[in-house]
């Protein structure tokens, strides 16, 4: 069979890890594949997403066209409807096929923690703080779900999205200063946190069980909650999980998750220690 070609479209996409994970995956299952990063402005979607229509077997989408390119989409998953993000795209005979796997990442990597009739706050309002919304309403279901996001109207259409889906979690829109009660999770993900920075002060985590950053580094984020005695989870488990799902879909073949994991892990790309 003809090696196929996949590619990773969002900004910055310089440093992603995308292609070591696909590239891996790819090598371990004697697939004939391969995978690049692709460096896509608003202004270059359509064009980038011709060209990959017309060569490509698949791409991911990351921030910030995930919401965007849902508009390109031949077919979009329930998902992508009930999310409003796409971040998987299969392509058969020229068609494009949307998924979204970051809800499913998302949900692998926290595990069995109990937020169960629990307050969670949510950093940020874009394609990826849907997805988490989405699975937590779908197999968490908290009490309440805070969202937090530098565009209050942003925070308030992802409100309006979600609240026929969510009967028994009440979804807010709040600022840091409302935040008084316990809260079980914070979900970091806004593409505002660094290694340098952190959307939130150190006083934000008095109340917190659990931080959780998207952002696959350590984060002053993580770092100012593990100071402040919460248990941290960094998003590379979420990267692997969600790529693993992508891979399903593209090859019709199970991802060798800890495989990837590992060689993630000793090419350096992520120091490893903060992966829970
Ligand atoms: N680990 C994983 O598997 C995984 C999966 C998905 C995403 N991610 C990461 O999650 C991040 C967000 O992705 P996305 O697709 O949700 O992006 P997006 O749709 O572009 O949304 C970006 C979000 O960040 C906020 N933001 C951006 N700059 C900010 C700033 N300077 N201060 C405060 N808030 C700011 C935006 O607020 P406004 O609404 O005010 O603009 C928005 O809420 C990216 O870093 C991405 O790599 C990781």
């Amino acid at each position: 069979m003809a090696s196929q070609k996949y590619a990773l479209i969002g900004s910055p996409v310089s440093r992603s890890l995308s292609p070591l994970i696909y590239n891996t995956a790819f090598a371990f299952t004697n697939l004939q594949g391969s995978y690049e990063a692709l460096e896509v402005s608003g202004s270059t979607l359509e064009d980038v997403i011709s060209r990959l229509r017309m060569g490509y077997a698949g791409f991911n989408v990351t921030a910030p066209v995930k919401e965007r390119t849902v508009d390109f989409l031949d077919e979009a998953s329930d998902e992508v409807n009930a999310i409003g993000a796409v971040n998987t795209v299969r392509i058969t005979d020229s068609r494009l096929h949307g998924f979204n796997t970051d809800w499913i990442g998302f949900s692998h990597a926290i595990g069995n923690a109990e937020l169960d009739g629990k307050s969670v706050i949510i950093l940020g309002a874009g394609g990826s703080a849907k997805a988490v919304v989405y699975a937590l309403l779908r197999q968490h279901r908290p009490r309440r779900i805070q969202i937090m996001n530098r565009t209050r109207a942003r925070a308030e259409q992802l409100i309006r999205g979600f609240q026929k889906l969510a009967p028994c979690t009440a979804l807010e829109n709040v600022s840091q200063r409302d935040v008084k009660e316990e809260i079980a999770l914070v979900v970091q993900t806004t593409s505002a946190s660094t290694p340098e920075y952190s959307p939130v002060e150190v006083n934000f985590f008095k109340n917190i069980g659990i931080a959780f950053d998207l952002v696959y580094e350590d984060t002053l984020f993580l770092r100012q909650a593990r100071s402040a005695g919460c248990r941290t989870v960094g998003g590379l488990r979420m990267l692997v999980g969600q790529a693993a799902e992508a891979f399903r879909i593209y090859t019709g073949m199970p991802c060798p998750e800890e495989a990837v994991l590992s060689v993630l892990v000793k090419a350096k790309a992520y120091d490893g220690t903060y992966i829970q």
